[in-house]
């Protein structure tokens, strides 16, 4: 097999990027380990900001988005008892739009497909080679049949614990936190318009929504937790605990799925070697927080699908010799962003009561400033692509 862009997994990067790529005339192959019912249905977080969804509108991938997102105008941070709204809209002119990552997926599959795209599931065995001059991705096809794929570049969208990364010994920046989140999927109607952030000495919560039935829930927890051990009574309970304020009601409901989520954040530097390119997960993890993961992948691969369209159709390298360097530039911001949110809204040591009045202070500076108030609005909707 032989095409001009191989590319390694089919989560919001890889597929975005086949989709960009096909809008440019340039062939791609996407494979994926997984199946495709498996990666349309893999709970995710859910909110995009401003220039996600601008850029999806722009390449003609938001209808479903358009009728079915939930558009938000900001969100409040909750402590010491009261409840205080960050107004994107005032500060900043911009909101964002809450749409799960798996509907984003389901949307880009179905366009690449409808396109006569070509995306190959359930594959295993996946290996790349001939980095520095003769790209070859070698796999085993749905089928149990080996496979070779020659292609021009690679493009290494397989996630954090994908395989291209290895291919090469990046440079690896990590932090890890010593807390995890127990998220909840509930069949209940959210009660609150908003995201709500709580920071309270249990521990972080918070309170988001996928739809007008469906309430997304998280609590903080320590970071060797098995979701198992909590009954859903006692996350209900916990919920109503870090999350009270004057006059909000928590809508209980049947618990859909309960999982932990690890916090950490990870960046690879640089994110080229050769001919292969690292886009997303694959390069980089944000602790969920600042809820930027598949902001970032997405803002990855419109560099990316720019830089290669330069290099495949005129030979221009410029495109890609940047790539690394330009992408990192927003990657750190969002670094910065959500270990800032992460730090600020989590229990670290419920015996350190300097930290606690330091986290304290900032919250209160965050919601009675607006130069701070702008600060967390303007990041939180995301900065323009290309601003950094
Ligand atoms: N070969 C092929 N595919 C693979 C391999 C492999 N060896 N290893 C992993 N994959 C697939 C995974 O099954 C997954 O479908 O690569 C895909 C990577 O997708 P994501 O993990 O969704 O990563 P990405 O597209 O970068 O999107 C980032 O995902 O983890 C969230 O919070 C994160 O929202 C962010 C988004
Ligand atoms: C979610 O709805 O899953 C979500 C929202 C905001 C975050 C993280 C996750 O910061």
């Amino acid at each position: 097999m032989r095409t001009q862009v191989g590319i390694v997994g089919a989560g919001p990067a890889g597929l975005l990027l086949s989709h960009l790529l096909a809008r440019q005339g340039i062939d791609a192959v996407v494979l994926e380990t997984r199946s495709r019912d498996y990666v349309e249905q893999r709970v995710r977080a859910g909110v995009l900001e401003h220039p996600t969804v601008e850029l999806l509108r722009e390449v003609g991938l938001a209808d479903r988005l358009d009728r079915e997102g939930l558009p938000h105008e900001g969100i409040s941070l909750r402590f010491d008892g009261g409840d205080h709204r960050i107004d994107f809209a005032d500060l900043t002119g911009r909101g964002i739009v809450v749409y799960g990552q798996q509907e984003v997926v389901k949307d880009l599959i179905a366009a690449r497909l409808d396109a006569g795209g070509d995306i190959l599931f359930e594959v295993s065995d996946v290996a790349v080679a001939g980095l520095d001059d003769d790209p070859l991705i070698t796999f085993t096809d749905a089928d149990g049949r080996a496979q070779e794929l020659h292609c021009a570049v690679i493009a290494g969208c397989d996630g954090f614990h994908g395989i291209t990364r290895g291919a090469f010994a990046p440079e690896m920046f990590e932090r890890d936190y010593p807390f995890a989140w127990l998220g909840i999927l509930a069949k209940a109607a959210p009660t609150h318009h908003e995201l709500v952030y709580a920071s309270h000495a249990n521990g972080f919560a918070l309170y988001s929504m996928r739809s007008p039935e469906v309430t997304r829930l998280y609590l903080q927890v320590p970071p060797d937790t098995d979701a198992s051990t909590w009954s859903d009574g006692q996350v209900w309970d916990e919920l109503g605990t870090r999350l009270a304020a004057d006059g909000f009601h928590l809508n209980e409901g049947p618990v859909l799925e309960k999982s932990v989520t690890a916090m950490r954040s990870v960046v690879a530097e640089p994110m080229r070697h050769g001919r292969l390119f690292l886009a997303g997960d694959a390069a980089h993890i944000v602790p969920p927080t600042g809820a930027k993961g598949m902001n970032l992948a997405i803002a990855d691969v419109r560099v990316l699908a720019e830089a290669l369209t330069g290099y495949l159709r005129n030979g221009d390298e410029s495109g890609i010799d940047a790539y690394s360097d330009t992408c990192l530039r927003r990657v750190w911001r969002a670094e910065h962003f959500s270990w800032w949110m992460t730090s600020m809204l989590h229990t670290f040591d419920t015996e350190d009561a300097f930290t606690r009045r330091l986290q304290l202070s900032q919250l209160r500076y965050t919601v009675s400033s607006r130069a701070a108030a702008t600060s967390l609005a303007e990041n939180y909707v995301g900065l323009p692509h290309g601003a950094l």
